[in-house]
């Protein structure tokens, strides 16, 4: 039996009891935080912890001990929006985006999802799955212990099976819980510009059977977005997902308020993600509903666009979610350490509610909060150990710079 003793714990974050499985409005700035700590993880898992003043000696007695005075120890970080499957970065449009170019001229111009779209058509499975392992690897490294990933720059059969092979692979090669989410719907491929209906026929006949056939997904999800999907579309796609047990996690209100709050909600979505833009209706929708609100701060930052209303959410007692959306296009990074910074920053989230929607909220958005995603017995043994730190806001407050030491997954030490 593998145990593991950490002793001396400035602060043992997220101390919450087993039973809550997510948090909404003002609960989000509860964070129990436990001082002077000890934690003993057994088999993969939280066996206990305590007071370092009540510590029993026949714990202190193992021999596998680590003690970390000075240091906080947390809960992995769960990013539940990932997309990091894809064959080449687009270092090019972020040239064009300092000269001026929004992300819709990008797109207009050949960049955006359709230009990732051709060039993951070229690799092979083994690339892709060879890349997305550096990525995933770095993401583990700054204290990601949890990530959904979702396909979508394949956009034909045989591509969208191709990248849901390689989360497969994903699965099988790394010791973290990984979710995968079918986005065909993420644009329209150019030989269906204008036969949108033919495009959502080929994902509803074709698509959605060969990946409940392979079992390949674990979610569906839609670009809800003028240009892209119309709430019509997300609408016909979303029930024909469901006819195949996939819940909706989607991308909703991005760049406009255009319905896809309102529609996942409809279809029980697990999350609806993104949300910069909002009006009291979509704060209104998500007020008491399961469905959580996920935001992702790095995106606004890196496109210049509006920072989602997380206050105007949290007051209105929704579940509110962060996650990094790692991406080619929008967001090329998988840090969430600079996402809760972010959310603090900009999104004015207290650290204790970005950490909350960093951890519990993000594990809920990807329905495993049962297992992971805060200190409880029986939880999942993925944490990581800080540098030395003077309080638990300094995480969050020195923003761009990483604050982990250690990372343990399934309670031993990961070296990557
Ligand atoms: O979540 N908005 C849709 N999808 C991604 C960006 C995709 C891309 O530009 O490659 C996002 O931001
Ligand atoms: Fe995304």
């Amino acid at each position: 039996m593998p145990k593991m003793l950490i002793t001396n714990i400035k602060g043992l974050v997220g101390v919450h009891t087993k039973e809550k499985r997510s948090l909404r409005g003002s609960e989000m700035a509860n964070l129990p935080v436990l001082e002077n700590a000890w934690l003993l993880l057994e088999d993969g898992l939280i066996k206990d912890f305590g007071l370092m003043s009540e510590i029993p000696s026949q714990i202190l007695d193992l021999r596998s001990q680590i003690s970390v005075n000075d240091r906080f120890v947390f809960p992995s970080w769960c990013d539940s929006h990932t997309h990091i499957v894809f064959a080449a970065p687009r270092e090019e449009e972020f040239v064009m985006k300092i000269k001026g170019k929004t992300y819709e001229e990008i797109a207009a111009a050949g960049g955006g999802i359709l230009n990732s779209a051709s060039k993951l058509a070229l690799a092979t499975e083994d690339e892709l799955f060879e890349s997305a392992c550096l990525r995933l690897a770095d993401m583990i490294k700054q204290g990601t212990g949890a990530v959904e990933i979702k396909s979508g720059y394949g956009l034909t059969l045989e591509s969208e099976l191709k990248m849901l092979r390689v989360i497969k692979r994903l699965k099988a090669a790394f010791p973290i819980p990984i979710k995968a989410t079918l986005l065909a719907a993420h644009a329209y491929p150019a030989q269906f510009k204008n036969n949108h209906q033919a495009y959502i026929d080929l994902i509803i006949n074709e698509m959605l059977p060969a990946v409940a056939e392979e079992k390949l997904a674990d979610y569906i999800d839609v670009f809800c977005e003028k240009g892209f999907f119309s709430v019509n579309e997300t609408d016909e796609i979303l029930s024909a997902a469901a006819k195949y047990g996939l819940k909706p996690k989607i991308h909703a209100n991005q760049l406009s308020v255009s319905g896809g709050v309102q529609i996942g909600i409809k279809h029980d979505a697990i999350s609806v993600d993104h949300l910069e833009e909002t009006d009291e209706g979509v704060l209104n929708s998500l007020s008491q509903c399961e469905t959580i609100a996920t935001l992702l701060p790095s995106c606004s930052f890196y496109l210049g666009i509006p920072f989602a209303n997380a206050r105007g959410l949290i007051n209105a007692n929704a579940k509110v979610a962060l996650a990094s959306d790692f991406n080619p296009g929008s967001t090329p990074s998988g840090n969430m350490n600079f996402v809760v910074s972010l959310a603090c920053i900009k999104l004015k989230m207290l650290h204790e509610e970005a950490i909350n929607a960093a951890t519990l909220n993000g594990a809920a958005a990807m329905e495993i909060s049962h297992q992971i995603g805060s200190i409880a017995i029986g939880k999942k043994a993925n944490l990581f150990i800080t540098k030395p730190m003077p309080s638990l806001a300094f995480l969050p407050y020195s923003f761009g710079q990483t604050q982990i030491e250690t990372v343990i997954l399934n309670g031993e030490i990961y070296n990557g």
